[in-house]
């Protein structure tokens, strides 16, 4: 997919660049990013909007995956930010990302954060709760500054995808309950607040969503609950955000559908519950991540040490492993994967792939089938551009991988290899003359 293929050598290529160079080039374990493939994501997006007629904006959820170069990215795409921490939203800022287009999300922004984001002009933030309502609003009275608002509610719709990362629910840690009368209560109460401009709200339902109807289940609840805070307020909304949740293909059971399609039902199922109410009809914002990177992301790593046990499994260990994408341990995500190096063969042997922690879970592939490995291969692990190097981590003190993005034959750096010098970076002993 993308602009990966098998090139003359046999080698996996991506974005016009040999794989197995690469790894040589920049060491393994290494993130390949295919840029041309995350362009034309965010480009199907707005086409998909265009088609609508409606007035949209497209915030790239930086938690998948963030970087300087992928502000920049985003940026040059027309997307919006999604952001989710004063950490992501530094990146942003650094990055020239413009302030104005940045949405600042969480269920539990610290005062510094929220200073941060008033200070730079972000464009909207995404009030969770109570707290937050008071609080935002006296750090905007305080400063004479006035912020747009959306309120993050709860539909009580549940998405079609794994239990721990649905957020939709009424039981969630996130946003303002609709079914409970607490996002009405939430509502009526920011808009009596002299510094609150109160956009509209907001709603996330998971993430991994293969089918449209949790989200067109959810267009109905949000439309009626506009449609009673008119009547309960008076307050008529512009703005309208559906979250993100887009799903992607990671191994043949994955069926998502085409990120247009899941744009078009939205945006039909709005027109409609919102011409019904006879509500003006808003403008609509959403917020994909793991659609716009997910499957623009290959991790390259060098096979080690194999284990073979006789008549149950053969052990293929990598030079990486939940450090660098830790979705298999954490949620026993799958992924597919094929030797960069010999990846015009035919697959001749099933083995599972090890990564290099010190802990049994550390597994990233359960019996996939290869062409006969040997140390020295390149495994290239196919869809890890989404919650991989985000996630990653310094566990066993291993540095995180360095990250590339590759177009048109050229490949950059966009995140360095972190070094053993990085990983003691913040340490501090008593004899400091020992650092
Ligand atoms: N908006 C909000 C408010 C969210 O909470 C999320 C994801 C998104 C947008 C983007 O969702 P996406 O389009 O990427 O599905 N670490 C997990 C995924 C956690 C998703 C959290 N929220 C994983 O690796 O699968």
């Amino acid at each position: 997919h993308g602009t990966s293929r098998i090139n003359e050598k046999g080698h996996l290529e991506i974005g016009g660049c040999d794989t197995v160079e690469l790894a040589k080039t920049y060491g393994t374990p290494l993130y390949v990013y295919d840029e041309a493939l995350i362009r034309g994501k965010c480009r199907a997006f707005h086409l998909a909007f265009k088609e609508s007629g409606f007035s949209y904006q497209v915030a790239y959820a930086s938690k998948a995956f963030l970087c300087m170069e992928m502000c920049r990215l985003a940026a040059e795409e027309g997307m919006s930010l999604d952001v989710v921490s004063g950490g992501e939203l530094y990146t942003a800022l650094q990055a020239g990302f413009p302030a104005e287009r940045i949405h600042f999300h969480g269920n539990n922004k610290t005062e510094e954060e929220l200073l941060m984001a008033l200070e730079a002009g972000i464009g909207c933030f995404v009030v969770d709760n109570f707290f937050e309502l008071e609080v935002l609003h006296d750090l905007a009275q305080q400063r004479g500054q006035k912020v747009n608002i959306l309120l993050r509610v709860t539909p009580g719709v549940e998405a079609h995808t794994h239990e721990y990362i649905t957020t939709g629910q009424d039981d969630s840690k996130f946003g303002f309950g609709v079914s409970s009368g607490q996002a009405l209560q939430a509502l009526k109460m920011a808009t009596l607040k002299p510094y609150y401009n109160v956009l509209g709200i907001h709603s996330h339902i998971g993430s991994q969503i293969f089918e449209t109807d949790g989200f067109v289940r959810a267009v109905e609840i949000l439309a009626a609950f506009v449609d009673l805070v008119r009547t309960e307020t008076g307050h008529t909304m512009p703005i309208l955000n559906l979250g993100g949740g887009f799903g992607i293909r990671y191994t043949e059971g994955d069926t998502p559908l085409p990120a247009v399609q899941y744009v078009q039902e939205m945006t039909e199922a709005v027109r409609e519950q919102f011409s019904a109410r006879n509500y003006p009809q808003p403008e609509i914002w959403i917020e994909p991540g793991r659609s716009i990177v997910g499957d623009a992301g290959t991790t390259l790593y060098t096979i080690g040490s194999i284990k073979e046990i006789p008549g149950i499994r053969k052990y293929v260990a990598v030079d990486g492993g939940m450090t660098d994408n830790i979705r298999p341990a954490l949620y026993g995500a799958e992924y597919e994967a094929i030797l960069a190096n010999r990846a015009d063969e035919q697959p001749e042997e099933v083995v599972s792939i090890a990564g290099k922690c010190c802990e049994s879970g550390d597994m990233l592939l359960w019996d996939v089938k290869l062409p006969a490995v040997a140390s020295w291969d390149t495994l290239a692990v196919s869809c890890t551009g989404a919650y991989g190097y985000s996630m990653s981590n310094n566990y066993n003190r291993i540095p995180r991988p360095a990250v590339v993005f590759v177009k048109d034959g050229q490949s950059h750096t966009v995140v360095e290899r972190e070094t053993f010098r990085d990983l003691v970076k913040q340490d501090r002993t008593r004899a400091q003359e020992l650092v």
